[in-house]
C-alpha cells in the first residue's frame, strides 16, 4: 500500500529526535533539527495541516550519569539544559508548535496510558535475566552505567548500544566483560526480574510495515536484516530512581528511558492541541485516527523507530509511522564530533560568531543528501555561503530588484510571460516532488536552481540595453520580480529569516511564513522600497582564523584520546585506505582539444530500476539540464538503487548509444573502480553544468 502524496486532507506531524538533556548543542545535533523544520515548512508550503513537535529526553542513564558528575540531582541538570535548549532552537529558526519534555505532567500520563495499554493487551511479561551489578557498591549499574564489549561485534560498547561498532542496541545482561562506568570495577551479572515488550509477536506486522514505510532509504532499509531475522523481546524497565515509574503495584522499577522518550512525540502533539484548541489541531487524529507521522531522526537511532517504537504504537492500538527520516552525521576531518571532547563545533559558538542561522540551515539543509554523512569545514561553508547564498540567490535578487525599483519603483505593468510561469511552474513541481521524497536538499534546490534561472534570463535579455519605452523592458523585468517572489516562497523552508526580510522589502504586507506555493505565482506589489542585499559574503580572512580555531581543538582533543570514550561512532570512512591494484598511468597524452571533444556533464537521477534479466544491469533515468536521458549501467548490485534517486552524477552525454539487454543507453554514467564508487561534485552544481 502506497501512500496518498502531501498535502493529504488529515493532518501531519513532523517530529524530531529528542536531544538528551545531558550537554550543549552542537551543529551535528542542528543537523536532524533544521531538517525536520525544514521538512515541516516544505509540507506546510504544499498547504498540509502540519504539527512540528519534540522535547527533550530527561530520563534514563545519559542524563543520571551526567548529572552525578556535575552533583546535581538528574531533575535540576535536565531542566538547566531542557531551558537552554528551548532558547537555542528559535535562534536558529527551528520553531517547534511544541516543545515539550519526557518528566512533564503530560508525557507521564501518556506513558503511563500507554504502557497500561500493552500490558492489558498481553504484550508484556516479567522475566528473570541478568543485569550488572558493581559488587562493591552494592549498586545496579544499568545502560550507562556500564562498559564492556559488544557481543556481536566485539567492538567497544557501553550498555545500552554499541555505539562504536555495529550500532545495535543491547538489552541487558547481554555486554560482555562488563566494567562499572561508575567505579571502574569489574561488573558481575545478578538475577533480577524485569518486565519485557513483546516484540517477537509483532514480526510479521513489522515486515509488512516496513514495506509501507516512506522516508530516507537507509530507514527503510536497515531494518530488514533486524525484521526479517530473529527479534528479541524488549526489555523495558530498569533498576534506577530517575525516570517514570512502571505502572504496576509492588515494583520499583522506572520505564526504560527509550519507551517514554518517543511517547513525548505523542504528548508533546497533546500539548500543542491543549494550547491552540482541538478545532485548530486535534493531536487524535494523526496519532489515532488518520494522518502522516513523519519521524526526523539521526541514523543511530534508525532501529528505535523502526521496530520498537511501530510495535509499541501498535500494541497500544495507535497509528504507525508514514515515514522515517535519518539524517547522516556530521565529522570534522571524517571523525564524529565529542561532546566530551571538545571536539565540535558548537551551536552558540555559531551565533557568537555573528553568523547568519539561515547560512548554517543551508549549509546543514543542502550539503549533500540528507542520509549522507557531511564532514564540516569553513572552507566549505564559505564555498557554499559565497557561491550558492551570495553569488546565485542573493546576486539575482539585488540585480533585478534594484533595476526594478531604479526603473519602475516596483513591478512594472506587464503580463507574466509564459516562459517565465512555466519555469516557475518546473520549480514548484521540484519542490513538490522533494517533500515527497523526503529530500531537503531538492527542497533547497528548487530555490536556488530557479535563481540560477533568473540570474541566466536577465543576462541574456539585457533589459539595462533597453529604452525605456520598450514594452519588452518591463516585460523582463515583470518577470524578475515574479521569479524573485517565487524564490523566497520555495527558499522560505531553507531561510526563513532571510525570506521573511525579502517579503518585507517586496512589500508584501503579510509572513512568508504563512504563505502557500501558489503565492509564487500571485501578481508581486506594483511598488516597494529600494532593496538591500540579502547575503554577506564570509571573507577569506575569517575562515583561514575559524580554521585555525577548529584544528587547535581537534589536535587538542585528539591528543586527550583515549580509545575507550571516543564518540566516533559515525563514519571514519576518511581514515581508511583500500588494498587496491592500481593500474600503470597512460603513457599517450592527448591534447585539450581531444578533452574538449568529451561532453561531460552534471546529471541527476531521477529514477533508477535494475533491469529484468540483468545481473548487474540497471536502468537510470537522468536529468542533465538540457534533457533527461536513459542511461544503462552495470551498478545493479553495488548500489541501493532506491537511494540513488536525487543524487547528483557525472555523465559523459555524447558517447554512442548503446543496447544493452534490449534497453537503449543514451550517454555512460562515470564511476571509479571495480565498486563502481560514483562520481559526482563537491559543490552544488546544478544538472547540464559542462565538466571543464
Ligand atoms: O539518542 C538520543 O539522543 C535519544 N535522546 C533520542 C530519543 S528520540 C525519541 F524516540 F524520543
Ligand atoms: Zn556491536
Amino acid at each position: 500500500m502506497s501512500h496518498e502524496d502531501f498535502p493529504t486532507d488529515s493532518p501531519a506531524v513532523v517530529t524530531c529526535g529528542l536531544p538528551y538533556a545531558n550537554g550543549d548543542l552542537h551543529i551535528g545535533h542542528l543537523r536532524t533539527y533544521v531538517g525536520g523544520d525544514v521538512y515541516a515548512r516544505s509540507l506546510r508550503k504544499l498547504g498540509q495541516r502540519t504539527a512540528f513537535v519534540s522535547g527533550s529526553d530527561m530520563h534514563g542513564t545519559p542524563v543520571a550519569v551526567n548529572a552525578e558528575k556535575e552533583g546535581l540531582t538528574p531533575e535540576e541538570f535536565a531542566l538547566s539544559y531542557h531551558e537552554t535548549y528551548e532558547e537555542t532552537f528559535p535562534q536558529f529558526n527551528v520553531e517547534f508548535d511544541n516543545y515539550g519534555h519526557t518528566h512533564d505532567e503530560t508525557n507521564t500520563e501518556v506513558t503511563t496510558e500507554i504502557v497500561r495499554r500493552l500490558i492489558d493487551g498481553g504484550h508484556v511479561y516479567e522475566k528473570e535475566i541478568k543485569v550488572a551489578f558493581d559488587p562493591v557498591e552494592e549498586q545496579p549499574l544499568p545502560d550507562r552505567y556500564v562498559e564492556g564489549t559488544c557481543p556481536y561485534c566485539g567492538a567497544h560498547a557501553r550498555g545500552d548500544e554499541c555505539d562504536e561498532g555495529c550500532g545495535r542496541h543491547l538489552e541487558p545482561g547481554e555486554i560482555e566483560d562488563p566494567t562499572s562506568t561508575l567505579t571502574g570495577n569489574p561488573a558481575e551479572y545478578r538475577d533480577r526480574e524485569h518486565k519485557f515488550f513483546r516484540v517477537s509477536e509483532f514480526q510479521e506486522y513489522l515486515q509488512s510495515f516496513i514495506s509501507r514505510l516512506e522516508g530516507t532509504s537507509n530507514a527503510r532499509n536497515q531494518p530488514r536484516e533486524w525484521i526479517e531475522g530473529e527479534l528479541k523481546d524488549w526489555c523495558i524497565t530498569r533498576d534506577l530512581d530517575w525516570g517514570i515509574d512502571y505502572p504496576e503495584e509492588g515494583t520499583d522499577l522506572v520505564l526504560y528511558v527509550w519507551v517514554d522518550a518517543p511517547i513525548e512525540y505523542v504528548s508533546s502533539t497533546k500539548q500543542y492541541t491543549e494550547r491552540v484548541g482541538s478545532d485548530e489541531y486535534d493531536w487524535e487524529e494523526p496519532w489515532k485516527v488518520d494522518g502522516g507521522i513523519v519521524h526526523v531522526i539521526g541514523r543511530d537511532i534508525i532501529q528505535h523507530h523502526t521496530v520498537f517504537w511501530p510495535a509499541m504504537l501498535r500494541g497500544a492500538d495507535y497509528n504507525e509511522p508514514r515515514a522515517v527520516m535519518a539524517s547522516g552525521f556530521i565529522t570534522l576531518n571524517g571523525k564524529g564530533f565529542s561532546t566530551s571532547r571538545d571536539r565540535a563545533v558548537w551551536a552558540d559558538e555559531y551565533l557568537d560568531e555573528g553568523f547568519h542561522p539561515d547560512l548554517l540551515r543551508y549549509y546543514l539543509a543542502t550539503n549533500g543528501g540528507f542520509q549522507q554523512d557531511v564532514d564540516f569545514s569553513w572552507e566549505r561553508f564559505r564555498e557554499r555561503v559565497n557561491n550558492e547564498l551570495v553569488g546565485t540567490v542573493g546576486n539575482f535578487l539585488y540585480r533585478s530588484l534594484l533595476f526594478a525599483y531604479r526603473e519602475f519603483g516596483g513591478t512594472p505593468e506587464a503580463d507574466l510571460s509564459s516562459e517565465v510561469r512555466e519555469r516557475i511552474d518546473d520549480a514548484i513541481d521540484d519542490f513538490r516532488e522533494g517533500v515527497n521524497d523526503y529530500s531537503v536538499r531538492r527542497v533547497g534546490d528548487a530555490a536556488v536552481r530557479l535563481a540560477a534561472f533568473g540570474n541566466e534570463y536577465i543576462q541574456r535579455n539585457e533589459p539595462w540595453k533597453l529604452a525605456d519605452d520598450d514594452p519588452q523592458k518591463a516585460q523582463v523585468i515583470r518577470d524578475c520580480v515574479q521569479i524573485a517572489k517565487a524564490v523566497g516562497v520555495l527558499f522560505e523552508p531553507i531561510a526563513p529569516g532571510k525570506a521573511e526580510r525579502l517579503w518585507a522589502s517586496l512589500d508584501e504586507g503579510t509572513s512568508i511564513h504563512d504563505v502557500e506555493l501558489g503565492a509564487a505565482l500571485e501578481p508581486p506589489a506594483r511598488e516597494f522600497a529600494e532593496p538591500t542585499e540579502l547575503f554577506e559574503k564570509v571573507a577569506d580572512e575569517r575562515v583561514e582564523e575559524l580554521n585555525e580555531k577548529l584544528q587547535a581543538r581537534i589536535a587538542e582533543s585528539e591528543a586527550d584520546a583515549s580509545d575507550e570514550d571516543a564518540d566516533d561512532s559515525a563514519t571514519d570512512e576518511a581514515d581508511t585506505t583500500a588494498d587496491v591494484d592500481l593500474e600503470p598511468l597512460a603513457t599517450e597524452r592527448i591534447g585539450f582539444d581531444d578533452f574538449q571533444e568529451l561532453d561531460i556533464r552534471v546529471g541527476r537521477i531521477l529514477a533508477a530500476e535494475g533491469i529484468e534479466g540483468a545481473d548487474k544491469l540497471a536502468r537510470l533515468e537522468v536529468d542533465i539540464g538540457v534533457e533527461e536521458r536513459q542511461v544503462v549501467a552495470g551498478i545493479k548490485q553495488l548500489h541501493d538503487l532506491d537511494s540513488l534517486v536525487g543524487e547528483r552524477v557525472i555523465i559523459l552525454a555524447n558517447l554512442e548509444k548503446a543496447e544493452l539487454f534490449g534497453v537503449e543507453s543514451n550517454g555512460m554514467l562515470l564511476a571509479a573502480g571495480e565498486e563502481a564508487d560514483l562520481l559526482t561534485t563537491l559543490g552544488d552544481a546544478v544538472p547540464g553544468e559542462k565538466i571543464r
